[in-house]
């Protein structure tokens, strides 16, 4: 069986099909960063208008791309929450439109779910339990996932999620929107000691904290700033210090939890100093470790189909009432 996902949480419009075996037919993303570049941010307005503008074509693609039709398709899958609700409700409309004028089962999708579901795409199995960091532009969640459908959220961040964290200082250093990858890539040639800033909230158990990171980073940025060099070496010590504790954190919950894996998921999993970091405190350890390719941390459809397959396996499906929730929380 093919499910359909269907993801408009924020401003990526993504359809995808995955069959049953979670191997991807097809992904198909429309990213509206052009449209939200000039105002720094996104404008859910905008967004949600711009879903519906583009969410049927995206389908269509999406089906074709899968040399399929929707008398391929076997049930819908779509993100619920959380997002934004305007954003939220155009997908959940197209999706109910689909699953009652098709005949077909409706299964909502929380999108923090469809995150972690990145991982077990185009995979046989993966090892349960796992501790899980969910890093995004909206979310920084330490997680742990004792079975399919079971969460506890060991902890989340205070403020800032790390994504909009990255985002933010990016903006101000001039590197555009969304600037995560930009920083991410000018890191790459700068040396984290010559801007020294400050390890983002070490205390505060698994609990997370940004905002003073950020501001004492726009502080010396705005002070210090001067030229190609600094710019490199002050994003490479900003990607230092906001990996630094992710990484820390994330590991003291395995080694309190002792899980039978370890798993990035979200846009900042994308990140390459995080996913390196990440890679070799698992090696140390001999744990297991997975982190989806760049494309599917980022927001796509295809791990809202796989979180859809899932519940879909655990008997849990939704009626035309299906209803969207902006701050639905994962457990
Ligand atoms: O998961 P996602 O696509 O959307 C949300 O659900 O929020 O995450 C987007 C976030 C943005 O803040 C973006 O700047 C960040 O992920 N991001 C990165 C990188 N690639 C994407 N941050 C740091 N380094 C990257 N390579
Ligand atoms: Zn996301």
């Amino acid at each position: 069986m093919n499910v359909l996902g269907i993801e408009t949480s924020c401003d990526e419009t993504a359809a995808a099909v995955v069959g049953d075996d979670f191997r991807i037919r097809s992904n198909v993303i429309a990213s509206q960063a052009d449209l939200h570049r000039r105002f720094g941010g996104v404008v859910p307005e905008l967004a949600s208008r711009s879903h519906i503008e583009r969410l049927l074509p995206v389908i269509d693609e999406a089906l074709h791309e899968a040399s399929s039709g929707l008398e391929d398709i076997g049930a819908i899958a779509v993100t619920r929450g959380p997002g934004l609700v305007g954003s939220l409700t155009v997908g959940v409309a197209a999706a109910k439109a689909l699953a009652y004028t098709r005949g077909l089962p409706l299964v909502g999708v929380n999108h923090l779910e469809g995150h972690i579901y990145g991982n077990r795409l185009d995979r046989a199995a993966w090892p349960l339990p796992a501790v899980v960091l969910i890093v995004s532009g909206a979310h920084t969640d330490l997680v742990l996932m004792r079975e399919e459908g079971r969460y506890a959220v060991l902890g989340r961040t205070r403020d800032d999620a790390a994504g909009e964290a990255f985002d933010k200082v990016a903006r101000v250093m001039g590197l555009g929107y969304p600037g995560g990858p930009a920083m991410d890539r000018l890191a790459e040639g700068g040396d984290p000691e010559q801007v020294p800033l400050p390890l983002p909230f070490p205390d505060g158990g698994y609990d997370f904290s940004f905002s003073g990171l950020k501001t004492a980073a726009l502080r010396v940025w705005r002070s210090a700033a001067d030229g190609e060099r600094f710019a490199r070496d002050f994003a490479a010590s900003f990607r230092h210090a906001v990996t630094s504790v992710l990484v820390s954190k994330l590991f003291r919950a395995v080694d309190a939890h002792r899980p039978r894996s370890v798993m990035l998921a979200g846009g900042v999993a994308a990140n390459t100093l995080l996913r390196v970091r990440v890679e070799a405190e698992a090696s140390r350890r001999a744990l297991p470790m997975l982190i989806p390719p760049p494309v599917l941390c980022t927001d796509n459809a295809a791990m809202i189909a796989a979180a859809g397959l899932a519940r879909l396996a655990r008997g849990e499906e939704d009626g035309l009432d299906l209803a969207v929730a902006a701050d639905l929380p994962l457990s």
